[in-house]
């Protein structure tokens, strides 16, 4: 109903690693070409669990986004921003929280999680309470259609649609629907009237869901119609409601789990991670002392890929014929670890070099960081703001 658009938020944690590397920044990077993308430092929600430091978060914005910059993420392409500097997003926050049952924030899995696994923190705070709700907002007031998150996520894409399902509901009503529906479709003309007629009975007497979606892709077809209208036609097809918030879709990132040089899942939290722009040195070292197979005690003992962690860095850092060696090579007691080390290392070095090359202007001149965000919010604004006054108006609080 609304064009296609990918919106995604990453709170500013400082330097990313190599695990925020393969697991979205890559994504972000192939999705740009595919969608416009709005994609933004979520410092709010880094709020939510960091209040008492809040000195920390200013610095790991700027670090964030140029790692983003080095990543490949193109501004000429994509809407970069900071969320705090697009206040609609509190406000359309505060609006949905005015009609979201509060089971709906307790039952979401990370609430009662994370409060059990940050224990150094009181976490029992309103704020916290709403972190998904906010990043409803993040999405719904961009109207979304895709947002690429990990799968730890997912209830919270799911939280939105429902927020926004519930919105529609309550505030898409309004006087005289149906006749201004009825001319709407008749702006349509005749042939494209006529089956949007048939596609609608079959959907809501059948419940053909097909006939619902080739409604839709007419509808999205169709020009010249005004977006009340548009609003109006999808709303109608379904039921008797206008659509004002698009239920977004969560675009899962399907990744090869990233090791930190310890074994477990690479996480700053764990202290295991290799920075996107770490010294090389210190690359090399880290990832000569990761640990191997335990049965290879010595050079001559045979080992197994799958039980190490060197061997997740080969699949996503090797082709087919270096990892054909490794599993020969290890099975056999063929190679040694630090011999099977090395392609992961140069590979990891290979690919950090582009990074620094792409980080060194925005290091030389902070300016350009500043300036890329500064429009990038302006561009945000502007789209949120379009959301804002159909929010305002749906819900009844234009007052002129
Ligand atoms: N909660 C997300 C995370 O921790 C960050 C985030 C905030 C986000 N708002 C968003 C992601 C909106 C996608 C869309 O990773
Ligand atoms: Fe791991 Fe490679 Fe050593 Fe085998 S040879 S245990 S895959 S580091």
């Amino acid at each position: 109903m609304f064009p296609e658009r990918v919106v995604s938020g990453m709170r500013p944690t400082g330097a990313l690693h190599l695990g925020h590397y393969h697991g979205a920044l890559k994504n972000w990077v192939r999705l740009q070409d595919e969608y416009p993308c709005y994609f933004f430092v979520a410092d709010w929600h880094a709020l939510t669990t960091h209040y008492e430091s809040t000195e920390v978060i200013e610095e790991s914005i700027w670090e964030m986004v140029i790692d983003w910059l080095a990543a490949g993420v193109d501004p000429s392409q994509s809407v970069l921003f900071v969320q705090s500097r697009v206040p609609e997003h509190a406000e359309l926050h505060l609006l949905l929280s005015m009609v979201t049952p509060l089971g709906w924030l307790e039952r979401v899995p990370t609430y009662k999680d994370q409060q059990e696994r940050l224990t150094d923190r009181d976490l029992a705070t309103y704020g916290f309470l709403g972190y998904p709700l906010l990043q409803a907002a993040d999405i719904l007031i961009y109207r979304a259609s895709h947002v690429p998150v990990g799968e730890d996520q997912v209830p919270h894409i799911e939280l939105t649609r429902e927020v926004a399902r519930r919105f529609n509901h309550l505030f898409g009503r309004e006087a005289g629907f149906e006749e201004k529906a009825r001319e709407a479709i008749r702006k349509l003309g005749s042939k494209r009237a006529r089956i949007y007629n048939q596609m609608r009975t079959a959907y809501q007497e059948q419940g053909d869901e097909q006939a619902l979606e080739r409604g839709r892709e007419l509808l999205d077809q169709a020009q010249n119609i005004s977006l009340g209208d548009r609003e109006r036609l999808f709303g109608f097809l379904e039921g008797s409601r206008r659509i004002i918030l698009a239920e977004p879709q969560a675009l899962l990132t399907e990744t090869s789990r990233m090791p930190g040089i310890d074994g477990q899942k690479m996480s700053k939290s764990y202290g295991n991670t290799i920075a996107m722009r770490e010294d090389p040195a210190s690359v090399e070292k880290k990832v000569r002392t990761m640990p191997t197979d335990p049965a290879r005690v010595r050079r001559t003992d045979p080992g197994e890929p799958e039980k190490c962690p060197v061997w997740q860095l080969h699949l996503t850092y090797s082709d087919e014929g270096v990892r054909d060696w490794v599993q020969t090579g290890c099975r056999s007691a063929g190679i040694g670890c630090l011999e099977c080390k090395q392609p992961v290392i140069d590979a990891i070095l290979r690919e950090q070099a582009q990074f620094r090359e792409r980080a060194q202007p925005y290091i030389d001149d902070p300016h350009l960081v500043q300036n890329i965000i500064a429009d990038g919010c302006d561009r945000a604004r502007k789209m949120a703001g379009e959301t804002m006054r159909e929010v305002r108006e749906a819900m009844g609080l234009l007052y002129d």
